[in-house]
């Protein structure tokens, strides 16, 4: 070889080990970082894809499709206080979940975010082959090009409930009757149970609580959340490999049902909001559901992260789908998210998380 091909070769040599160098860098400072402390910044390359290319999205979080007048809410992307978010990188991102799976369980939030990652994803490789079937309560959207597997199951409480003589039971210590098969085979689980807690009348799908060997016809809702998160933090920690399966636990989605949460008087909705709140409104103390889920968690031998994306949720009263959801004028959503939107940052913090060291 000539002077000038070792030359080259000494010189991508350097450009090779300057770039390792840099990457571990930016690694170390990802890793230390606090990703959910941050703000949303105004950034005109936002959304990351355009919602009309993804046409499995549900009509309930399509606003741009059911007349949205406002693009506004599309533009934020979330910016930690001290380090850089990494850049959501599909390609990466199917790699690392070449003949694997992800899965998303919970209620309509985890659809939410689980169409969010299917968005994102397919919208980068709009020409990968793909398919979705449904089998139960399991969705899956596979990439074939990877063999990727990107999975949501509805789970609106995690623990068990069951129909039997005396009507449907919730039961706070039992978790035998979900898929665990499923569970066990991820390689990726992401857990996240609140909204249907707090449910009542109508919309309440059980008649007791069972707690032990007591039936309740009803409890307090935040202890028994704490007792049915113990019997699911009881199972991970029995039965999850975590060589094998990473896990998460995602904190609950605020909603903007009440007005008087983001400093307005009483008797507005999320309807009509179009701007981000720059901070929260004033000094609040943390819903009571943050701090049990931080509190089971801590107690736990196996390693689960917290995807902490409460707080940094609430400021978005803007992105909600108010009327342009599945209900259009005589609807109102003030729960789950437009897509594009909120999910899409959740999205980008679980693949922080996956690729901190
Ligand atoms: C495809 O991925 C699944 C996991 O979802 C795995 O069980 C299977 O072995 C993979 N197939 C091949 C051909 O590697
Ligand atoms: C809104 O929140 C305030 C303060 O928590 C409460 O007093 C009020 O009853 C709530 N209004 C509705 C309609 O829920
Ligand atoms: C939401 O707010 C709008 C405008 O103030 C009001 O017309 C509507 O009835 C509210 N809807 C709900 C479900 O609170
Ligand atoms: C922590 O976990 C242990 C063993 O799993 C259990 O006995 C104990 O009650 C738990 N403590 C709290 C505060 O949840
Ligand atoms: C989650 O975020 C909240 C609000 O920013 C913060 O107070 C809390 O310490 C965070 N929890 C953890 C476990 O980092």
């Amino acid at each position: 070889m000539g002077t000038l091909g070792s030359i080259a070769i000494a010189v991508l040599v350097l450009v090779l080990q300057h770039d390792r160098v840099h990457g571990k860098h930016a690694y170390e400072k990802l890793n230390k970082c606090d990703i959910y402390q941050g703000s949303w910044v105004y950034d005109d390359s936002y959304p990351l894809y355009d919602s009309s290319l993804c046409n499995f999205i549900e009509n309930a979080f399509n606003c741009q499709k059911n007349g949205r007048p406002d693009k506004h809410y599309l533009k934020y992307r979330w910016q930690p206080s001290s380090c850089k978010l990494p850049r959501f990188d599909v390609e990466d991102l199917l790699e690392r979940l070449r003949n694997k799976r992800i899965m998303f369980v919970g209620d309509s939030l985890s659809l939410n975010q689980w169409q969010s990652l299917t968005c994102m994803v397919h919208a980068a490789s709009p020409q990968s082959e793909y398919t979705i079937e449904r089998t139960g309560s399991i969705s899956t959207m596979k990439f074939l090009s990877h063999n990727a597997s990107l999975m949501l199951q509805r789970n609106a409480f995690l623990v068990d409930i069951v129909e039997e003589r005396q009507g449907w039971v919730l039961k706070l210590n039992s978790i035998d009757h979900n898929d665990q098969k499923a569970w066990k085979d991820s390689d990726v689980l992401i857990f996240n149970s609140w909204h249907w807690w707090l449910h009542t009348g109508r919309k309440q799908p059980w008649n007791f609580i069972q707690d032990g060997d007591n039936l309740h016809e009803d409890m307090d809702r935040l202890v028994a959340y704490e007792k049915a998160l113990k019997t699911w933090a009881r199972w991970v920690d029995k039965n999850v490999d975590p060589t094998k399966t990473k896990v998460f636990y995602q904190s609950f989605s605020p909603t903007h049902w009440n007005s008087t949460g983001w400093g307005y008087p009483e008797g507005k909705n999320c309807s009509s909001e179009t701007q981000p709140l720059i901070a929260p409104p004033y000094p609040r103390s943390r819903h009571p559901a943050e701090l049990i889920v931080e509190r089971v968690l801590s107690n736990m031998s196996k390693p689960v992260g917290l995807l902490n994306v409460t707080a940094l949720s609430r400021l978005r009263k803007d992105a909600h789908p108010s009327i342009y959801g599945i209900g259009g004028h005589h609807g109102m959503d003030c729960s789950h998210w437009c897509l594009a939107g909120v999910p899409d940052t959740w999205n980008n913090l679980l693949y922080a998380e996956l690729i901190r060291i």
